[in-house]
This record gives C-alpha cells, sequence and structure tokens, in this order.
C-alpha cells in the first residue's frame, strides 16, 4: 500500500512516527471512516465535517484545508487503484514530551491516511444478517467525538466473539447506546424506525443520518430515542448502520430471535436504497 503520512506519499513500510506520539501514549487522537465504492467516495462531505467537529471539540490542528482534504482522500484511492473498501484517516496531537498538559498548539500534529480494501457490496451479513449481545457501555463519556480511544468497544467484540456471537451492542442505564462500531436501530411492530437520539452518548453516524433521511422520504415514520434491549428483541426487526457496513440485519440479540430470526424486509429496503442512491 501507499501510505500518506505528514505532507508525504510512501510505501508503508517506509512510514515512521515518533514513540512519543501522543496518539500512541495517550491516544490523543481521532479518526474517520470513509467507504470507497467504484473507486468513488461515499458520503465524503459528512465525514470531512465530522472530522472538523471532532478536531476542534479537542482542540486539534488539522494542517491541511477543506479542499487539500478532499485532494487527498481521491488522491489516496488512485494511488492505491482501490475500487471497494475504506479510507482510514487519522490525527493526533503529535510528538512531545510526556504531559497531561496538552503541548503548545504549534506542535505539528499527525495526519496519517491509509486505505484497506473490503467488499462491503458483497458482505454475506447483509443476506445472512448477524447475532449481537449485549455488554455494559464503559466507555468515557464524550462518545460524540470520534477518538482513538478503541479498547474497550475492541474488549466488547472479543466478548461477543467468546460467546459465538457477531457483535455487541453496548448498554447504559437500561437503554442501548450503540454497536461496537456501528449505530444500533429497531423497527416496531407498527413499523416505526427508532434510533437513538443524538447526544454526547453516541457517534453521530454519517450511516445513520443519511438512512433517516432515505426512511422518511420512503413514508416510513422515525422515532430518535432511547429504546431498551427488551424492546430491541421484542421488535421487528433490527440492524446496524456504519460507514464499512451500510446497513446489515441483526438476527439475534442475546440469544432472543428477533421476529423469525431472518432479516427484515425494512431493513433490506434501506439497504437497497442506501447502495441506489449513495453510490
Ligand atoms: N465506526 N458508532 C460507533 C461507535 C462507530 O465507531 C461508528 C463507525 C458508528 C457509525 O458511524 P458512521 O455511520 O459514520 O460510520 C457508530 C467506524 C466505521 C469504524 O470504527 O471502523
Amino acid at each position: 500500500r501507499t501510505i500518506y503520512l505528514n505532507g508525504s506519499w510512501m510505501p508503508e513500510g517506509e512510514a515512521k512516527i515518533s514513540p512519543f506520539d501522543r496518539g500512541f501514549l495517550m491516544s490523543d487522537g481521532i479518526y474517520e471512516v470513509t467507504c470507497v465504492l467504484d473507486g468513488k467516495l461515499v458520503e465524503y462531505e459528512g465525514h470531512a465535517a465530522r472530522l472538523q467537529r471532532s478536531a476542534r471539540a479537542l482542540d486539534l490542528n488539522l494542517p491541511v484545508d477543506e479542499a487539500e482534504l478532499l485532494v487527498l482522500h481521491r488522491e489516496i484511492v488512485a494511488r492505491n487503484g482501490l475500487e471497494q473498501g475504506m479510507i482510514y484517516l487519522q490525527l493526533t496531537r503529535g510528538a512531545a514530551d510526556r504531559d497531561f498538559i496538552f503541548p503548545p498548539m504549534d506542535t505539528p500534529s499527525t495526519l496519517f491516511m491509509f486505505t484497506q480494501a473490503k467488499d462491503v457490496l458483497g458482505n454475506p451479513a447483509a443476506e445472512a444478517g448477524i447475532s449481537v449481545v449485549t455488554v455494559p457501555d464503559l466507555r468515557w463519556g464524550r462518545r460524540d467525538i470520534k477518538t482513538v480511544q478503541l479498547l474497550y468497544p475492541s474488549m466488547a467484540k472479543m466478548e461477543a466473539k467468546a460467546k459465538g456471537a457477531d457483535d455487541a451492542w453496548m448498554v447504559e442505564d437500561g437503554v442501548v447506546t450503540e454497536a461496537s462500531s456501528a449505530t444500533a436501530h429497531i423497527v416496531s411492530a407498527d413499523d416505526r424506525l427508532i434510533t437513538r437520539d443524538l447526544s454526547h452518548a453516541l457517534l453521530p453516524g454519517i450511516t445513520r443520518a443519511s438512512v433517516l433521511e432515505l426512511a422518511a422520504a420512503h413514508g416510513i415514520t422515525v422515532e430518535e430515542r432511547a429504546f431498551t434491549v427488551e424492546e430491541a428483541q421484542a421488535a421487528r426487526e433490527a440492524f446496524i448502520t456504519s460507514a464499512t457496513n451500510f446497513v446489515i440485519p441483526v438476527t439475534s440479540i442475546d440469544g432472543a430471535r428477533i421476529a423469525d430470526g431472518k432479516p427484515g424486509p425494512l431493513t433490506q429496503v434501506l439497504r437497497a436504497l442506501y447502495v441506489d442512491t449513495r453510490r
């Protein structure tokens, strides 16, 4: 792979980042994942806007302007001949003596990008659905910022795997926050799409926003509110959304089958609409 690091393009094996980088020492950094389909960026504007928002929230310096950021995204796709997969971008506060106090604002930040191929359209889970187990949400309180603190989501996913499930849904104060790396949604018995309202508790998913818009345009009532695990288990359908998954059906929660245990029809309609309109 050809990667981008701090203004230069290089083979991934030649990249060097200081061990003093605050991303490494303190998880002091943010990231974005943008999907690529047919060699083109999917929902680029949303991801670029959220990157700016995360950077502002943490006083991180994004060393490129809006126009340059788009050029970098296009160029990394071209340099790697990527047809289908993702672009990963990470921005950290850069290298400095270890200190809990942020280094001066003129400390060069670290901007790193790479591509990774993935068969997003051919994901077998789109047909088969996935099983999830619930775990307590033990992450920090600003999950609306896309930070690189991914240890707990990683542990949650390991716990799910150990239990024979595909993913974890996180639960706090009796209600679902989100999946380990995706937004959680359900469809009620009266065909309403229910998804958690935005707050510091969860990431404002770019795919989430798109799917809510598509559902509303399709005449589906959307209810943005928290829901319990019991409500989700009794739902007509359940699914997750994320940049690299689009829409993926959830067919069981903590061993309880959702409806007949098959991917829901509305879920499949929303996935098809998403692929058709965002491609
Ligand atoms: N994850 N919630 C969490 C905690 C996430 O990590 C993600 C994305 C989402 C969905 O957001 P979006 O629709 O904007 O991708 C929700 C990315 C894909 C990842 O970490 O790989």
